[in-house]
């Protein structure tokens, strides 16, 4: 398969590429480098089917989808997404993880093919209790960490 995984040079992107690539797929990695660089990915820069795309997902999609084409899968992993990242610039923050997923799902639904997005326990705030259960409610650090959903 090739799938693509944006924020694929952040701590899960290479971890998860690594497997998919060691699974024997394609991988299409995007990533602006915002809280990331180059040699974090080095590793997957080794694998002849890894591709790479220096590419903010908030801005429109359209002039890398010939590269896409043929892509069977989204993993949408890209986020500031530790708080010192994610509190530093807000505005960003709220875009990348609205305007950046809405290309995601734009173009997955286009191509009738699975996205994975992933979210984050940031959006409730600091646990109370471990292990966090599903049903607890805690205190959100601010309303606008629950678009980092
Ligand atoms: N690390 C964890 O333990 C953990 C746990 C649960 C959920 N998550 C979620 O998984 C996702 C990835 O987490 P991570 O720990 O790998 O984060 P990370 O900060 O290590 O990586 C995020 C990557 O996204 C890139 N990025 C940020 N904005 C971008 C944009 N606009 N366009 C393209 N690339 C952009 C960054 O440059 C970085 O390489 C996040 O949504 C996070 O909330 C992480």
């Amino acid at each position: 398969m090739k799938i693509v995984v944006t924020g694929a040079c952040g701590f899960i992107g290479v971890n998860m590429s690594a497997r998919l690539l060691k699974d024997g797929h394609e991988v299409l990695g995007l990533d602006n480098f915002y809280t990331s660089d180059r040699k974090k990915a080095n590793t997957l820069f080794a694998y002849p089917s890894f591709s790479f795309l220096q590419k903010d997902i908030t801005e429109p999609w359209d002039d890398i989808e010939s590269t896409l084409e043929g892509a069977d899968a989204i993993c949408n992993l890209a986020c500031p997404a530790s708080p010192v990242w994610y509190m530093k610039d807000p505005i960003y923050t709220t875009k990348v993880s609205v305007q950046g997923i809405l290309h995601a799902l734009d173009y997955a639904t286009k191509k009738k093919i699975p996205i994975l997005h992933a979210s984050t326990s940031e959006v409730y705030g600091d646990p109370l209790e471990h292990p966090q259960k599903e049903n607890l409610l805690w205190k959100r650090k601010s309303d606008w960490t629950a678009l980092l959903l």
